[in-house]
C-alpha cells in the first residue's frame, strides 16, 4: 500500500475522480494520506468533507519557498510516498522534485510536447489543431516535460471552444489519471530516460 499525496489549486475534479477511484477498490496499491493546496480552493472543500488530511497554507502570504518547505514537512509527517499534481498551478524546485523523483504524476490538457504550461486547452483551440489530448507525465524539473506515462488523443470539433473541449479533455482525465496512479502505485512504471515503460 503506497501513501499518496495529492497537490492541487483549483476546481479538484480529477481529486474527486481519484478519491472515488481509490475508495470503491480500484486502485488497491493507494491510499490518499494527504491533500496539499497553495490556495483557498474547491479542491481542498473536497478532501476535507472525504475526511483527508490537508495542509492549507496559502503560499500567497508565506512565499513558495517556505509553502514548499512546510509542504514538504507535512508530507513528510503524513508518510506520503507518491505524489499526483492534480491541477497544481505552482512550479515546484529541484529540491521538492528530488526527494519523490519517479514518484510525481501530473496531468496536462494537451498532447504534450504540445502546448505546455498555462491554458493548454486555449492555445489548442487557438492553434487550430485538429487533435488534442490529455497526458498524465512524470514530473521532472522541466516545465510539463518529464516522461509521459499514459496519453490519449481527443478530437477538436470545428466548433469548439476552450470550454467545449475543456470539458471533453477533463473525461480523458478522469480516467487515464486513475489509470497512471494504479500504474505507479503498482510499481508497474519502469523508466529508461525519456521512455517510460508499463510492465
Ligand atoms: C486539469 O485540466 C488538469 O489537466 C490541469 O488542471 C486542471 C485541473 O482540473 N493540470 P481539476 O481541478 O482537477 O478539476
Amino acid at each position: 500500500m503506497k501513501r499518496v499525496g495529492v497537490l492541487v489549486s483549483g476546481q479538484g475534479s480529477n481529486l474527486r475522480r481519484l478519491i472515488e477511484t481509490v475508495r470503491a477498490g480500484d486502485i488497491r496499491e493507494a491510499e490518499i494520506a494527504l491533500v496539499a493546496a497553495d490556495r483557498p480552493c474547491a479542491a481542498l472543500e473536497i478532501a476535507t468533507s472525504a475526511g483527508i488530511a490537508v495542509f492549507s497554507e496559502p503560499a500567497k502570504s508565506i512565499g513558495m519557498e517556505a509553502w514548499q518547505q512546510r509542504c514538504l514537512s507535512a508530507l513528510h509527517e503524513a508518510r506520503v510516498e507518491c505524489l499526483v499534481l492534480a491541477g497544481f498551478m505552482r512550479i515546484l524546485d529541484a529540491a521538492f522534485i528530488q526527494r519523490f523523483e519517479g514518484r510525481i504524476l501530473n496531468v496536462h490538457p494537451s498532447l504534450l510536447p504540445a502546448f505546455p504550461g498555462r491554458d493548454a486547452i486555449g492555445q489548442a483551440v487557438r492553434h487550430g489543431v485538429r487533435v488534442s489530448g490529455v497526458t498524465v507525465h512524470l514530473v521532472d524539473e522541466t516545465l510539463d516535460g518529464g516522461p509521459i506515462v499514459l496519453q490519449e488523443a481527443v478530437p477538436v470539433h470545428p466548433d469548439d471552444d476552450a470550454e467545449r473541449l475543456g470539458a471533453r479533455l477533463h473525461m480523458v482525465e478522469h480516467r487515464i489519471l486513475p489509470e497512471a496512479l494504479r500504474l505507479l502505485c503498482a510499481d508497474r512504471i519502469r523508466i529508461e530516460g525519456r521512455r517510460t515503460t508499463i510492465i
